[in-house]
């Protein structure tokens, strides 16, 4: 092993010029290290230089000239000087300078980027260890199923979340107030990653086989390829926004991940851990994913917003019959995907309950978007859920860390 405190080794002899090198006191360099056996005894006179030290005259008399770079002067692009107005910025198209945050044309921006700091955990900061307990002695096999699933689920959703705002998203916002927010939801749906994660491996479940679920259970399946299907469309090089029918495509998309995947999916996807939660059950795991909620509705809400900007800034019309068979087949995809983590309820949570609760959930994005309810009538199956997930957290982790969470309050649902 290397140690910094080891005279430095001296480069190898360089054997075509010891000729041309000048004697040198023999103390003026450490011996050179030669590999070559010498070929005579005259050949390893104690005064003889290392041949590393060639004659530099020679060695440059052998080199090209060096041509010298012209050297500019700093310019100023007279475009580029003049300062930037926050009315040309555009949230896609825009052409104003991309590096420079401020004036703002979007605050509201900023002040997502702002709460979303204060929301700041890692899944280590959650006792786990009543989970473990739980798990092994106090779950019936049912809820066994449900919550290996829901798991499954959720690892690969948060992964396609954070490579849809991260890789297809963010590089077409033209404003940075924009893009620092989404920077902020990439980490943020990399945590979610780690925590499910965290999970797996302190309830000591097959990872490999969890992680495969999505591949093997045509219900878990089906929402990830929905998701999927929209992220290919608009994860590829040639896109050009100021086509119509690309920016349509792009808002169509973003529209679903912030509605449906992040809004009412991600929303009601923890519902089922809630529900063991309050009987007192997998609490460990139900904290982690109200920290987790609490960034998803903020991104839903971002996202949202976002979309709704650029159908006015770009005067875009989107197509309401589109819109009405996106929420229809979600609707499709979390009814099956609830009925395989429930064929029969579990105690005090239902099939029924998580799609009533989806529709519920579903009007109140739609509403936010500006679309027509998609199921009109829905009710509040689970009016628990919202005080369930509105976590204020002003408590000690493990009595040795003081935590203020201060957006708790400040949330709105709607
Ligand atoms: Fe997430
Ligand atoms: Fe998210």
């Amino acid at each position: 092993m290397l140690n910094w405190d080891d005279p430095l080794a001296p480069l190898p002899a360089d054997t075509t010029s010891p000729k041309t090198a000048p004697a040198e006191p023999a103390t003026a360099a450490p011996a050179p290290v030669d590999t070559a056996p010498p070929a005579s005894a005259e050949a390893v006179a104690p005064t003889a230089e290392p041949a590393v030290a060639a004659e530099p005259e020679t060695v440059a008399a052998e080199l090209p000239p060096i041509a010298r770079p012209e050297v500019r002067r700093p310019e100023i692009n007279p475009v580029a000087a003049k300062p930037v107005n926050p009315e040309d910025k555009r949230v896609v198209n825009g052409m104003t300078d991309i590096n420079q945050l401020a004036p703002f044309k979007y605050p509201w921006a900023w002040e997502y980027f702002l709460n979303a700091n204060k929301n700041h955990w890692t899944p280590l900061d959650i006792n786990m260890s009543q989970d473990i307990h739980d798990y092994n002695h106090k779950l019936t096999l049912e809820e066994r199923h449900l919550y290996e699933n829901v798991l499954s689920y959720l690892t690969t959703s948060d992964i396609l979340a954070m490579r849809n705002i991260g890789l297809a998203v963010m590089e077409k916002m033209t404003a940075p107030e924009l893009q620092i927010y989404q920077a902020r939801q990439v980490y943020e749906e990399s945590m979610h990653t780690w925590t499910y994660q965290h999970c797996i491996e302190t309830l000591g479940l097959d990872q490999g086989e969890i992680y495969n679920r999505y591949r093997v259970v045509p219900e878990i399946h089906h929402k990830i390829n929905l998701c999927n299907s929209k992220l290919d469309s608009v994860l590829r090089a040639d896109i050009d926004l100021n086509d119509r029918d690309e920016l349509e495509n792009f808002v169509m998309a973003y529209t679903f991940f912030a509605g449906v995947f992040e809004g009412t999916w991600f929303y009601n996807g923890f519902t089922p851990i809630f529900a063991l939660q309050r009987r007192g059950l997998m609490k460990g795991t139900a904290e982690q994913f109200q920290y987790i909620m609490r960034d998803e509705v903020l991104h839903a809400s971002f996202g949202i917003r976002v979309c709704n900007q650029i159908i006015k800034e770009e005067n875009l019309k989107i197509d309401p019959v589109a819109i009405q068979h996106m929420w229809e087949e979600a609707e499709a995809a979390e009814e099956a995907y609830a009925r395989f983590l429930m064929p029969d309820p579990i105690l005090g949570y239902s099939a029924d309950d998580h799609i009533a609760q989806f529709r519920f959930v579903a009007n109140r994005r739609a509403r936010k978007l500006n679309h027509k309810e998609p199921f009109p009538g829905a009710e509040n199956a689970l009016p628990w859920l919202d005080e369930q997930a509105n976590l204020k957290k002003e408590k000690n982790f493990f009595e040795t860390r003081v935590t203020e969470y201060q957006t708790g309050g400040a949330l709105s649902w709607d």
